[in-house]
């Protein structure tokens, strides 16, 4: 215990420790005879380090930084995130008002001529297609039973630019005033034809494409009934949506069960309108769109 005093006083009275090798004074840390050195930090640390201070305290003064019981502090620049967002969305909107302008005073087809006025359009109907028309009309376009194929050349109401931008404007059946409309009878569930001449008739209608016999009954059914609409050879009427029957494709399904189905209780697809719903500019780029798809005119 006395010896330990000792020790003490002797090192408070001589001062700190210098190393004998580099002259530097030492921290009396030791171990296992390792003795640690005082030597300052490098200046270039410490400028580094004072100038993060003074940073720091900069940014506490000018962003928002320190919490506060109510909030935080605000900053003297006024900087919030959604400041930015606004900021860079209003810039956005103001390098697609530019486009807009352009794009509302060109007629469709003038744009289709115009490339960067079309690209512009095409990406906006890409993306308004995912979003609205991708449920029934599929990613790709590609229609599925019941929803008809946008890529192909086979149009049941028309495939130049003012066809497509009526059908989406007015939508087909739809609840619009100015909807394309039109009926086809429901030839079994109204009593117009019996069962036997149906199946006549379906029989007939898939000889147009090859997949039957030639049905003469049927035929005879078909010029009275059907042409009207359909047209004498089969090849359908676009004035009243009346699709193509002597072709491969199928809205129904081609198999004898589904066409005689749909004789005998008519299916009429309802498409909705997206006037009102969708903006004109959207509705015109979505036309564009769908045109671009492959089946234009
Ligand atoms: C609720 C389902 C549904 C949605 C959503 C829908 N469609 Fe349709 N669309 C249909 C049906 C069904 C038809 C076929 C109508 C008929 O039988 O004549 C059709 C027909 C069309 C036609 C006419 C095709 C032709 O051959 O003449 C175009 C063009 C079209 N749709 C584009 C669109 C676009 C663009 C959108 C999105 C803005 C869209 N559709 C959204 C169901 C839909
Ligand atoms: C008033 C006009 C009209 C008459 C008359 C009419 N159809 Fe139609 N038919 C249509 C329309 C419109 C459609 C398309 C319905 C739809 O798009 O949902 C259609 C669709 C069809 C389809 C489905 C085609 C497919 O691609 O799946 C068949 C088959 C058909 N009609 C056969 C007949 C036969 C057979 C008759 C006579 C017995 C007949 N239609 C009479 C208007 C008519």
């Amino acid at each position: 215990m006395k010896k330990k005093t000792d020790k003490t006083e002797k090192a408070s009275r001589t001062g700190p420790e210098i190393d004998k090798h580099s002259g530097v004074e030492t921290t009396g840390h030791e171990w296992d005879g390792l003795k640690e050195l005082n030597n300052p930090a490098p200046r270039w640390w410490l400028w580094i380090f004072l100038l993060t201070v003074i940073w720091s305290i900069w940014y506490w003064v000018m962003y928002p930084s320190w919490p506060t019981l109510s909030g935080h502090t605000e900053g003297l620049y006024g900087w919030t995130q959604h400041k930015q967002l606004k900021e860079q969305q209003a810039e956005i909107l103001q390098r697609q008002q530019a486009y807009l302008e352009a794009f509302r005073a060109m007629p469709l087809d003038g744009i289709a001529e115009h490339e960067e006025l079309y690209r512009f359009a095409l990406a906006g109907g890409a993306s308004a297609f995912k979003d609205n028309c991708a449920a029934c009309h599929g990613i790709d376009a590609a229609g599925m039973s019941h929803y008809p194929n946008l890529n192909d050349d086979a149009w049941i109401w028309g495939g130049s630019l003012e066809d497509i931008y009526e059908s989406i404007k007015y939508g087909i059946r739809s609840e619009h005033n100015e909807t394309r409309y039109s009926e086809m009878p429901a030839f079994g569930a109204d009593g117009i034809l019996n069962r036997q001449e149906i199946l006549d008739v379906t029989d007939y209608v898939l000889s147009l494409s090859g997949l039957a016999a030639e049905n003469l009954r049927g035929a005879e059914i078909y010029r009275e009934q059907c042409a009207s609409c359909h047209g004498m050879d089969g090849r359908g009427d676009r004035s009243v949506g009346a699709p193509d029957l002597a072709d491969a494709i199928w809205l129904y399904g081609s198999s004898r069960d589904a066409v005689y189905s749909v004789i005998y209780h008519s299916r009429n697809g309802v498409m909705p309108h997206w006037d009102g719903i969708l903006s004109e500019d959207r509705i015109r780029q979505l036309t564009l769109y769908v045109h671009s798809l492959g089946g234009g005119e």
